[in-house]
């Protein structure tokens, strides 16, 4: 193979391994003769690397830097038009049999896919340069942590994951250590250059194909460089391949946050919390308690994903896989989450966003004016004149910011303790503007599961689909289990089995409306006044009341110091309707009847009791 200098890094070590790994090597040999890279750059995770990398994008139109006085280490880009967002019906579960992967999964044959995948990597990379980039999801030497080898064409990708895991050397040393299994992580763009063929600033491909197979536990990813596509740590490694192994293994690889809350005494409980796509886990991860809560803090260890085992004593522990928030842009902003700003105030990716005439950046609901004029995410003139009478937004909905969790001004000191940390509740929250209530705790283990099961959500732009649509998404997992969902239900509820103590399970909804359409709960900071309850509640020293579909607070029992929200707004809050609660049983139902050969017993009696309860 030849090192083309136009195109290759410049940096002539990185073409020599930098791992002994025999299957490695092998590997990444056989990968290059079917995609035809020009070079191959073995990543080292190194800071000049980096600068390396990011001096070449700025070079061929990928970056724009930004202004260093007032965005340092910061970079901006643009992505082609149809790859903005997750693409969810190209995402594949190629199970050996179709039953494995389920009704809510899309299935190919594997011997099939294997054959279309050949086709379609069949010199993909070539024009460019094959990134091998070795990453470790969790602390590096944790047990709880998983090794993965992406093999890439996109430097985008290479230093996005420098962000989200950990990477480079010492990844290495761990793989040639051989003690742990590596996910082989294959990736391009789809979209090789002919010899002297301009490059565009985001390539991609029209055609895409998000590809797992769970028994060999390999990914292979085309045509996409945006996001959860082509972060293969991300969702298609730490959530639908390690949802697999860890059904396997007795643990949970899971869509949730991790947070932890420190009471004035110092007492520290940390809560786990399922949200669907942009339905609020990274604000509620670094939430600023209200200033009535004096001395009590927030610390941050997750903001997307949690791997939860139980250990010795039966307790379960959560870590969180990543290094980096992939965060929704749009609605950030000093007043609603302080934390992610100054997280992503220097060292930080931004894709999709508008950028401003100094080099710095904006999007709605970042400050209350916006800029007399800017660029949009897509390059093209955007005034709050034109917003006006075109509707464009000047950042994509789904636009976001790559940041360092180092940076977060909340992390939680224990945020990489290889052991994980205590869990004592698990709280589940959609975005439904009528029928949830603000908070409700279930009665036990098994209704709190058929609560997640059940758990409905509006779509967002976070993945491409119809915006609003209300749709089941069950422990908020439905666009990554990697395996049937009525199998994960069950592991579900048998994991309660290897506990000695189980978190208590919630419910809550930020997003319910009145009768103008207005959110009738303030949110964000505010929703320390619900975490209060569902801590104390988990520590067994606060009261509720029993209603048909599990223990709700009275209003007295919220603690409301600092904030006027009449007692008659919070019973509108509150409410749950009979005839439209037994409306959202039937919509249980239609997921039920998708999943019915293989949903635990549990599930029917479960929705059995709340009908009687209705
Ligand atoms: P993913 O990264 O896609 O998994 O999203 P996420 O669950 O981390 O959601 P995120 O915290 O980024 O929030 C998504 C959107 O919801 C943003 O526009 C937020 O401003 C908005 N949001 C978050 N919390 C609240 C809240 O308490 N109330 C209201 N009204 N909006 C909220
Ligand atoms: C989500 O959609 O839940 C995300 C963004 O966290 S992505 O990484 O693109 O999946
Ligand atoms: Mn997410």
């Amino acid at each position: 193979m030849k090192t083309d200098s136009s195109v290759a890094t410049g940096v002539h070590k990185a073409a020599l391994p930098l791992s002994e790994n025999k299957h490695l090597l092998k590997w990444v040999e056989k990968m290059a003769e079917l995609t035809s890279p020009a070079a191959i750059h073995w990543v080292d995770g190194s800071q000049e690397e980096h600068d390396e990398l990011c001096a070449q994008m700025v070079k061929n139109g990928t970056f724009i830097k930004l202004n260093e006085e007032l965005w340092p280490g910061c970079y901006y880009a643009r992505s082609d038009a149809s790859d903005v967002a997750r693409v969810e019906d190209r995402t594949f579960i190629c199970s050996l049999s179709k039953d494995n992967a389920g009704p809510t999964n899309n299935w190919e044959n594997p011997f099939e896919m294997r054959k279309k995948l050949k086709a379609i990597f069949s010199g993909a990379m070539r024009g460019r340069t094959m990134y091998v980039l070795p990453f470790s999801m969790g602390p590096i030497g944790s047990s709880m942590s998983q090794i993965g080898v992406q093999l890439t064409d996109s430097p985008y990708v290479v230093v996005s994951m420098r962000i989200m895991a950990r990477i480079g050397l010492p990844v290495y040393q761990e793989i040639d250590k051989g003690e742990k299994r590596v996910v082989p992580c294959m990736h391009s763009l789809g979209a090789p250059l002919a010899p002297g063929q301009k490059d565009v600033p985001w390539p991609c491909n029209r055609e895409k194909y998000i590809v797992h197979f769970p028994e060999t536990r390999e990914i292979w990813s085309y045509g996409s460089g945006y996001g959860g596509n082509a972060l293969l740590g991300k969702k298609c490694f730490a959530l639908r391949i390690a949802s697999n192994i860890a059904r396997d293994e007795g643990w949970m690889a899971e869509h949730m946050l991790i947070l932890g809350i420190e009471d004035p005494s110092g007492e520290k409980t940390y809560v786990a919390g399922a949200f669907p796509s942009a339905c609020g886990k990274t604000n509620f991860s670094m939430l600023i308690p209200p200033e009535a809560f004096a001395r009590w803090r927030i610390w941050t260890v997750g903001d997307d994903i949690a791997w939860i085992k139980p250990d010795q004593n039966g307790r379960l522990r959560a870590i969180n896989p990543e290094a980096g928030f992939f965060g929704v842009a749009p609605g950030t902003s000093i007043k609603t989450n302080p934390n992610a700003m100054a997280t992503l105030s220097r060292n930080t990716i931004f894709t999709n966003v508008a950028l401003t005439a100094e080099r710095g950046v904006w999007w709605e609901g970042m400050t209350e004016e916006p800029p007399a004029e800017c660029l949009d995410w897509q390059g093209k003139r955007w005034t709050p004149q034109i917003a006006k009478e075109t509707g464009a937004t000047a950042a994509h909905p789904n636009a976001r910011f790559t940041a360092p969790i180092s940076q977060c001004p909340s992390v939680d000191p224990g945020w990489e303790d290889p052991h994980g940390v205590p869990i004592s509740a698990i709280i589940f929250g959609g975005r439904r503007a009528t029928t949830m209530p603000l908070v409700y705790q279930a009665f036990n283990w098994s209704a709190g599961v058929y609560m997640g099961a059940t758990m409905g959500s509006e779509m967002t732009a976070a993945a491409v689909g119809t915006i609003g649509k209300i749709r089941r998404d069950p422990m908020a997992m439905l666009p990554f289990c990697g395996y049937h969902m009525g199998d994960y239900f069950r592991h579900w509820i048998q994991m309660q089995r290897s506990l000695t103590e189980t978190p208590r399970i919630f419910h809550v909804n930020w997003f319910r409306r009145d009768s103008q359409g207005r959110f009738l709960w303030p949110g964000f900071s505010e929703n320390m006044r619900v975490l209060k309850w569902i801590v104390d509640r988990a520590r067994g020293r606060a009261l509720g009341k029993e209603t048909p579909i599990g223990w709700m607070p009275r209003y007295e029992d919220i603690e409301w110091k600092g904030l006027d929200f009449p007692e008659e707004k919070y019973l509108e809050l509150q409410a749950i309707d009979r005839n439209t609660w037994c409306g959202e049983v039937i919509g249980h139902e239609e997921l039920f009847i998708n999943l019915h050969n293989h949903l635990p017993p549990e599930m029917i009696y479960e929705r059995e009791l709340l009908i009687c309860r209705l």
